[in-house]
């Protein structure tokens, strides 16, 4: 299949016409397009066999559910049954955003795109481009990040590209996903509101507005533990996955160095290649295997917008071997060091 590519001038939003990518979700077909978060693989979410390529698009087990992007806030009574007080107050404050509720889904919602499962996912993003996509193309906009599945997932076109040329319809190319990472996934169907994925609304802020919101055990496991289940189907997989074997340090930053300098050093002399993934604060400290910097350590949001992206520079440069520093867990950076554990396969090295 020919991919068509449209190049959106964020600058002139309002005078770009998105007809085209409407016809084809509208007939069924797959278009990628940037939100606020990551890139999306769109197709609509109400017809089982666009769910169905979704699925094969990107090679992903069909039991692992897909999120609902809507444009407006009705539509969470079309979609779902028995909706929460919490759920309005939730997107009063968050929506549009990078927020995902699970609610027990409405009987229009086919299988085909929960996985199976009674619930439903559903996410009002925030970027302009979803945003006109779902209210004029009138599509519930079912959309996983436009990745194949075990790769990191897609920040800028040239990624989605990357992984989607020839097995979908279009990609819209909306310049830079501001946030980076994939939206904070909250399950409002148990007693207890719950956080299944952290992301960028922390979970500080999900308390200002839900006080007694708790977090799944399995995201706050430091280890692949078999015996906690994932509540979201997708935290089981390995995910974000770079090509190089990835390992993290932990431990006060002179031992975090001192440890992946070694190991560097022993990787280079046996001629085997290794990316170190550093911050601004320490990236002159690291005299072998290629340095990357992440950004600063005060700049947690620099710090996603860039994770993804630089996993994928280190797949590009082809290293073998990738040697990461770690990040504190609140706030932001439990997000952060969520999808780096994934990446990793949860494979840390303690340094003190
Ligand atoms: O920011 C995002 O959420 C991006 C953009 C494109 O909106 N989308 C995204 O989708 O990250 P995906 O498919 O890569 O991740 C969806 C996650 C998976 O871990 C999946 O298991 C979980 O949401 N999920 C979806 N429906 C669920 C449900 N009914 N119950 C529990 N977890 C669910
Ligand atoms: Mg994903």
């Amino acid at each position: 299949m020919k991919t068509i590519i449209q190049k959106v001038n964020q600058t002139d939003l309002e005078n770009v016409s998105f007809s085209e990518a409407e016809k084809l979700l509208k007939n069924g077909e797959l278009v990628a397009f940037p939100t606020e978060t990551v890139y999306g693989l769109g197709g609509n979410a109400l017809d089982e066999t666009a769910a169905k390529k979704i699925y094969a698009a990107k090679g992903r087990p069909s039991d692992n559910p897909l999120i609902v992007h809507i444009a407006s806030v009705d539509a969470l009574n079309v979609l779902a049954n028995d909706v929460p007080e919490a759920a309005y107050q939730l997107a009063d404050v968050f929506w549009p955003g990078p927020l995902t509720m699970i609610l027990n889904k409405s009987k229009i919602v086919p299988y085909g795109t929960t996985g199976g499962l009674d619930t439903v996912a559903i996410r009002m993003p925030s970027h302009p481009v979803a945003k006109r996509l779902i209210a004029e193309s009138g599509v519930y906009i079912a959309a996983p990040s436009a990745n194949l599945s075990g790769r990191p997932s897609p920040t800028t076109a040239q990624h989605v590209i990357e992984d989607m040329d020839g097995r979908i319809a279009m990609i819209i190319d909306g310049g830079s996903a501001q946030i980076g990472l994939e939206s904070t996934i909250v399950d409002l169907t148990q007693d207890k509101p719950m956080i299944l994925r952290p992301g960028f609304i922390t979970m500080e802020k999900l308390k200002e507005v839900l006080p007694e919101i708790g977090i799944d055990p399995a995201v706050v496991s430091k280890k692949m533990n078999k015996n906690i289940v994932a509540k979201a189907p997708g935290m089981k997989y390995r995910h974000y996955a770079p090509k190089g074997e990835l390992t993290i340090f932990e431990g006060t930053m002179d031992k975090v160095i001192a440890t992946i300098n070694q190991m560097a050093k022993e990787k280079v002399e046996q001629n085997l290649s290794v990316g170190i993934l550093a911050t601004d604060e320490t990236k002159d400290k690291y005299p072998y295997g290629v340095v990357k910097s992440i950004g600063s350590r005060n700049e947690e949001q620099e710090i996603a917008a860039h994770l993804f992206g630089i996993l994928r520079d280190f797949d590009t440069i082809g290293v073998s071997y990738i040697l990461s520093e770690s990040f504190e867990d609140n706030s932001l950076s439990q997000a952060i060091m969520n999808r780096l554990l994934k990446a990793a396969g949860y494979q840390v090295v303690q340094c003190d």
